[in-house]
């Protein structure tokens, strides 16, 4: 077939793109490695959204990372084992007891499964995180959303009278999102109490770090009550600053986390993300440090937006729920055009921003572009 001078161009143009291409990749791989990501749009935008730790991991887990990276040619089974051995001596159960995860949402999503299906009910809290409710659905069960209280605790009462005493799962995030309240332990045992044999109860305690001891709050991990029917989740994604990496786990008697582990992905877990996870059980210093500076960033916060006369949620996570005084929607859409990513859109609480705590560098530019909305926006 006789080739046009124009086509021999056009593929001649064609292949010297994909040569320039090619050849640029170790430019364009060590340009984003040194120069923090400049290559990815997403990195131009604070990101106050979905909680995370803006510190990171340590320094020793995130050589742990490297030093996984060099055995990636291996599968995971001998660091999921020595990950699952770790975490139970951590909160001194069997090894039987512990589920891994890719991300605590994927136990969420395997709990649905084994507890859930048709004819069956989620009762949880709304606002809430939604994540559960839409795994719920996905197994033909209903969902029945629970408005939190006053003082914006989980109404177990409520919930448990919406299952009706029908087989089902109760979700209670504890701290929860997107409001960073609490429920008390003993509101939480005087449910269990009330609950059928064939109700499951799962806790999500994904913030539990950033919580302030007291007499009311305590882990369900931590007092094991070895009741076959809870479920308590925990994830790297926040206070390990490991996001990224997916990675969560659940504990549960061995009988309900055999059923859980049905659902389970083989090998999920990927070798980085489970030698990851390990050392950062170890290392308490920088959970203290990261607890210890959001407190001080969130303090902040609260200083300036009590001195914008504005209202906050008080808050025991590594977010705040604010209220913009109008449309979230709107403002985080402000937000958006200038750089900074915020939560909005929470059920019932349309006028609420979720604004997780970033650094003070961070929580200066959300001041400086709240500062920017037309006053009126901040008429109460
Ligand atoms: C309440 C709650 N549970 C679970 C997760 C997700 O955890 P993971 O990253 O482990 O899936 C989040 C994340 O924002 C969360 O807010």
């Amino acid at each position: 077939m006789a080739i046009s001078r124009r086509t021999l161009l056009r593929n001649i143009g064609a292949t010297a793109a994909v040569t320039a291409t090619a050849q640029s990749w170790p430019t364009i791989c060590l340009a984003s490695s040194t120069t923090g990501d400049r290559s990815d749009p997403a990195s131009r935008m604070i990101r106050l959204d979905k909680n995370e730790n803006p510190y990171g991991p340590s320094d020793h887990v995130a050589a742990a990372m490297r030093s996984g990276m060099a055995i990636a040619n291996r599968f995971p089974e001998a660091e999921l084992a020595a990950l699952i051995d770790r975490l139970a001596e951590f909160h001194s159960v069997h090894r039987e007891q512990i589920i891994l995860g890719c991300g605590s949402t994927e136990i969420l999503r395997m709990c649905s499964c084994a507890f859930l299906g048709p004819g069956k009910k989620l009762a949880m809290a709304t606002p809430g995180f939604d994540a559960m409710a839409q795994y719920a659905r996905e197994t033909g069960a209903s969902v029945e959303m629970v408005p939190l209280t006053k003082t914006y605790a989980h109404d177990l009462a409520l919930m448990a009278q919406r299952l009706g005493g029908g087989n089902g799962l109760i979700y209670i995030c504890n701290p929860h999102n997107p409001t960073g309240t609490l429920t008390a332990r003993k509101d939480i045992e005087a449910l269990l109490r009330g609950l059928p044999a064939g109700t499951y109860v799962v806790i999500d305690e994904a913030y539990y770090h950033y919580v302030t001891p007291s007499a009311a709050y305590s882990s369900f991990i931590d007092h094991p009550v070895s009741d076959p029917r809870v479920i308590v989740t925990r994830t790297f994604s926040k206070i390990y600053g490991l996001a990224g990496m997916r990675i969560g786990y659940s504990v549960a008697t061995a009988e309900t986390a055999k059923r859980i582990a049905a659902y389970r992905l083989l090998d999920g877990v990927n070798v980085g993300a489970a030698r990851a996870a390990r050392i950062a059980l170890e290392d308490n210093d920088h959970v203290r440090t990261c607890a210890q500076r959001n407190a001080d960033n969130r303090q902040e916060f609260f200083n300036q937006a009590n001195a914008r006369m504005l209202r906050w949620i008080d808050s025991q996570t590594n977010f705040v729920l604010l209220n913009a005084g109008r449309s979230a929607n709107d403002v985080a859409e402000h937000f958006r055009k200038n750089h900074v990513l915020l939560g909005s859109g929470f059920r019932s609480m349309e006028n609420y921003l979720r604004v997780t705590v970033g650094t003070p560098e961070e929580m200066k530019e959300f001041w400086r572009v709240w500062d920017l909305l037309p006053q009126h926006a901040m008429a109460m």
